[in-house]
């Protein structure tokens, strides 16, 4: 029997991800031990409330409610208490003290990232995020290490599992977005207030998170573009479907050269259309899943659960060894590479492609005023499909729809195009613009 050195390890936080850290801490050790190289002793659990209900029964001798003191004797702190304060002071003191942070934490990271990696570098101390975006799914350590050789030109994720849910009720039952948010609620997949999901707060912050680190650079919360999916409708789900494409909201991070070609990256978030052969369109449920770009590698996706408290305490587990293994080792930590501090576009900046579905009069010349409000913004057309006309048997004009496909353009001529169309007095109602995935 080998004999480990411990490693301390306190716990911030018991919910449903802290609580299964520690009871897998507590029934793994010794397979966690010779994994790390040196035992993974869990010397307490600050909570709020000693005496609150936890998903999993843990001894009560661990709970205390004085993290501070906790933190001064640990070599590895572990947060997994969420949102900013008092969460940022207890991770800035750990890592001041020299421990290792582990942390799930997605608001921290994205709003103090830059923050908490230099004060973890100022004393050679490491922060380790994989719990932070996409739960279970491995995505932060391939982007910083696995991948670090290589140049990675954008990534695509369904980060969200809620919403991914929710879109993919009402394509594949039909269910209007309300209908499938209050299923959403029901099977405890969306929170009693779903803004931060449905309106993509949750999906940004894990944008900015992806696209500082794929990029080496710091791309701030702020600078993210963010559009939710409340507005998106049914009736856009089931055309999608009609014409080969799903709805998915995408968290995207792109490396680009603006028009000045002056090289920076983009953040997004935003519903958008996928092809049906687009690996993104298979992923179902809550699931989530990140699908990356790299030069050499080509595409790759990682796929799986995003949430949930013993999957995202997977990928704390996974952190945890290897701190533990990095304090058996010495030396100071990898300090996050930052360094190309590229600048961060507007989304005006984005070269993208829209889907327009427009009511138009049926009137001699009116696919040719569309066209050429969209070439006089630049946008080149790639596909129009007109349906059939309404007859209103009056003998006034009826209306057609027109849904026009774009070539790729610039997001701000795209933008300056639909408010064009909507003021021509020839389009009687502009019924859906939405963003196609695809070169
Ligand atoms: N609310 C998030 C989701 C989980 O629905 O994916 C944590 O980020």
């Amino acid at each position: 029997m080998i004999e480990y050195r411990n490693v301390r390890v306190a716990l911030l936080g018991a919910g449903s991800v802290g609580s299964q850290v520690a009871r897998l801490l507590l029934e793994h050790g010794d397979e966690l031990a010779s994994r790390a190289g040196a035992g993974l002793e869990l010397v307490g659990i600050a909570v709020r409330d000693v005496d609150a209900p936890r998903d999993v029964d843990l001894p009560k001798d661990l709970f205390t409610t004085d993290a501070q003191s906790l933190i001064l004797g640990a070599d590895i702190v572990v947060e997994l208490i969420g949102g900013i304060e008092p969460a940022r002071t207890l991770v800035l003191q750990a890592l001041q003290s020299g421990a290792d942070v582990v942390t799930g934490n997605k608001a921290l990271l994205a709003t103090h990232g830059p923050e908490l990696f230099a004060a973890a570098e100022q004393v050679g101390a490491q922060l380790y995020y994989e719990a932070a975006v996409a739960g279970a799914i491995p995505i932060i350590r391939p982007l910083h290490d696995s991948l670090a050789g290589d140049r990675i030109e954008r990534i695509m994720g369904i980060v969200n599992g809620t919403t991914n849910f929710i879109l993919d009720l009402m394509d594949r039952e039909g269910s209007t977005f309300e209908a499938a948010l209050a299923t959403a609620t029901e099977l405890g997949y969306a929170e009693a207030d779903p803004t931060a999901d449905v309106e993509g707060y949750d999906a940004a912050q894990k944008a900015a998170i992806l696209a500082s680190l794929a990029f080496h650079t710091s791309v701030p919360l702020a600078a993210v573009h963010r559009e939710g999916i409340t507005a998106v409708t049914i009736e856009q789900v089931r055309a999608a479907r009609k014409a080969g494409y799903v709805v998915k909201i995408l968290a995207t991070a792109e490396r680009l050269t603006d028009a000045d070609g002056v090289e920076g990256v983009s953040a997004r978030v935003y519903p958008a259309l996928v092809p049906e052969s687009h690996p993104l369109a298979s992923v179902h449920g809550a699931k989530n899943a990140v699908f990356v770009e790299a030069e050499a590698a080509g595409d790759l996706m990682f796929y799986g659960a995003g949430a949930g408290g013993v999957e995202t305490a997977s990928a704390v587990l996974g952190d945890l060894v290897s701190a533990a293994r990095r304090h058996v080792i010495g030396g100071p930590g990898v300090a996050e590479s930052t360094r190309s501090a590229l600048p961060v576009f507007p989304i005006g900046t984005v070269r993208t492609r829209y889907q327009i579905t427009l009511h138009v009069a049926d009137a001699p010349g009116v696919l040719s005023t569309v066209a050429g409000v969209l070439a006089k913004h630049g946008v080149s057309v790639e596909t129009v499909e007109q349906s059939a006309a309404t007859d209103p048997g009056d003998g006034t004009a009826g209306t057609a729809t027109l849904v026009i496909g774009t070539h790729l353009a610039r997001e701000s001529d795209l933008a300056a195009t639909v408010v064009a169309l909507r003021n021509e007095d020839v389009v009687v109602e502009t019924t859906s613009v939405l963003r196609v995935v695809g070169a």
